[in-house]
């Protein structure tokens, strides 16, 4: 996996010593009032213990779950991640930041990063986010990033939003991007 670098960021691999910012994330009923559904949101301490499956998910070559983090201090802010998830067809694009970082971009700034990487870069055909239908910000995030409504998902007896991009539609946003700063 390559570092990513934007403006203000510095997206890089995760790795075992973001677990306890992690888990600090994961263990906070704000950050996973969309995400927590059918269970309890973790304590600490049991978000600390099943950090590990994001070292484990599978992912396209090159791709996986980036730290974002301030590029000039390296605090930790959240993690974006590219995987397989659920019966691995779908690409799955996701993130989640410490709520103290809420509100200043930085989702819609690594997510830009992210997907252009695995577009130009990794050449994946398509990615896809599934999103509650009440967590506005997310959706606000996806449709920033150019991904489209397609349909809901089931997801455990909850119905999800799906918002995907092509590559050819990246491609094409991207080029009219270009020729309106031209
Ligand atoms: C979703 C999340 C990553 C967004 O991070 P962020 O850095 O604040 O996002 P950005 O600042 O890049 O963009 C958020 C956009 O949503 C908008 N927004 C925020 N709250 C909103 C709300 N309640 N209703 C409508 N729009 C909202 C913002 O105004 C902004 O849009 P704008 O740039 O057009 O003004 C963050 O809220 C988070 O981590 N949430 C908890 C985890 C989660 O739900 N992850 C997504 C799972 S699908």
């Amino acid at each position: 996996m390559k570092t990513l670098i934007s403006e203000r960021l510095c997206l890089r691999p995760v790795t075992t010593r973001d677990f306890p910012a992690m888990a600090a994330m994961d263990s906070d009923p704000n950050v996973m009032r969309y995400l927590c559904l059918k269970s309890p949101v973790p304590t600490y301490e049991q978000a600390l213990e099943e950090q590990h499956y994001i070292l484990e998910l599978s992912a396209p070559q090159g791709a996986g779950t980036w730290a974002i983090t301030c590029r000039t201090t390296q605090a930790f802010y959240g993690w974006i991640w590219l995987v397989y998830l659920g019966d691995g067809k779908d690409i799955d694009f996701g993130y989640r930041l410490a709520q103290k970082f809420w509100g200043y971009g930085y989702a819609t700034e690594a997510g830009r990063q992210v997907a252009h990487y695995g577009f130009s870069d990794l050449a994946i055909s398509y990615l896809a986010a599934l999103i509650h239908p009440l967590n506005l910000a997310s959706a606000r995030v996806a449709q920033k990033l150019g991904l489209s409504l397609t349909g809901t998902v089931d997801s455990f007896g909850t119905a999800l939003d799906r918002y995907a991009i092509s590559r050819e539609r990246y491609v094409a946003l991207l080029s009219s991007e270009e020729e309106c700063t031209a």
